[in-house]
């Protein structure tokens, strides 16, 4: 019996690998747009693509990402300068890229750009860093989307959404967290509306990775302040060993960031070339063999997982 289910197993993974591996053909003249390509995996993403010879339309934050990207890559890529908070930006990136991609529509739409502005527990945050990250993280990635979609149905292309660990399981950074749940249902709604269109969504789920976001002295300077500002009879309620031993404990998962972004490029660039692109890709060895299978989980056992090494807060009524 249990051979016959180790067969079965087997076989499965031969099947979904031989599926996987069939590459899209003509990839040269396909155009892809992605958002935040100052730094982190957009950067990476555009440089790994702009290799295997597809048409990069690198959206960038500032003038000087985008020089530098331009300076490591072919004359191929291209890039626009893309403030995903900014209606106007967004229209003008819209029209820069109709120009370029004419009647073949835009093969691949990489919502990459996001931020983690202020870390801390929820209600230390104020409403403007709420705002700001979901302005970023979930409405920037919509207005986008809903901009270039006419272009990418046209491709009959891709989209592919950067979520993150905590768009599964929500334990730390309650606006980043919402924003990146938000980009889980907008991308699951879009992949059930846009089947018929032969339009593919993909969403990414990294889990802890060493780029700008997750500079751990930013991190800790960040947290430090948000303490710093948190108001006295807050602060009381939680008291200083609380901080402590929440800050220790995000902060080691800030530590063991991996380095290897191809693991995040490699999903996004299968993604984009694969005849049968994954609709979710777990990058990281953390994201599939802790955070995921953590999901899944009695929600109580998973609340003392990711909470058994905080202190008592202070004031516990
Ligand atoms: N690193 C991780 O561990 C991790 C884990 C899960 C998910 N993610 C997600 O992965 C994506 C990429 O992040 P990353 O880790 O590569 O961090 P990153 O290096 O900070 O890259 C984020 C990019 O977004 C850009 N950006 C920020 N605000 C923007 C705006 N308003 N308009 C346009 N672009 C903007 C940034 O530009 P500037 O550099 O000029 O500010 C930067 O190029 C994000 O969606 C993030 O949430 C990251």
């Amino acid at each position: 019996m249990w051979l016959y289910l180790a067969v079965l197993v087997g076989l499965y993974y031969l099947l979904r690998w031989y599926r996987e591996r069939q590459v899209v053909s003509h990839l040269q003249d396909k155009f892809v747009f992605i958002t935040g390509c100052d730094s982190g995996f957009g950067n990476l993403l555009a440089r790994q693509l702009d290799l295997r010879g597809l048409r990069v339309l690198a959206a960038c934050l500032t003038e000087q990402g985008a020089e530098l990207l331009r300076n490591q890559t072919s004359d191929r890529l291209e890039t626009v300068i893309l403030d995903v908070t900014k209606t106007e930006s967004i229209a003008a990136a819209a029209e820069w890229v109709k120009e370029r991609v004419g009647d073949r529509g835009l093969w691949g739409l990489v919502n990459n750009a996001g931020t983690f502005p202020r870390h801390g527990c929820t209600e230390w945050l104020k409403i403007k860093t709420y705002m700001n990250t979901l302005q970023v993280n979930l409405i920037g990635l919509i207005e986008v989307t809903l901009s270039m979609l006419p272009l990418v149905r046209r491709a009959r292309g891709r989209i592919v959404n950067v979520s993150s660990i905590l768009g599964r399981i929500a334990f730390f950074g309650a606006g980043y967290s919402c924003s990146k749940y938000g980009v889980e249902a907008f991308s699951d709604i879009l992949r059930r509306e846009l089947q018929h269109f032969g339009v593919k969504i993909s969403i990414i789920e990294p889990g802890y990775f060493r780029t700008v976001m997750t500079d751990v002295q930013k991190f800790s300077e960040t947290m430090k302040q948000v303490w710093k500002e948190v108001p006295a009879h807050i602060k009381e309620s939680y008291g200083q060993k609380f901080f402590d031993s929440y800050f220790d404990d995000m902060k080691q998962g800030i530590l063991n960031c991996s380095t290897n972004l191809n693991l995040v490029t490699d999903c996004m660039e299968h993604a984009l070339t694969s005849v049968h692109p994954r609709t979710r890709y777990s990058a990281g060895w953390d994201s599939q063999f802790f955070f995921i299978p953590l999901s899944y989980l009695p929600t109580s056992l998973a609340d003392y997982i990711l909470t058994r090494s905080w202190s008592k807060p202070a004031q516990v009524v």
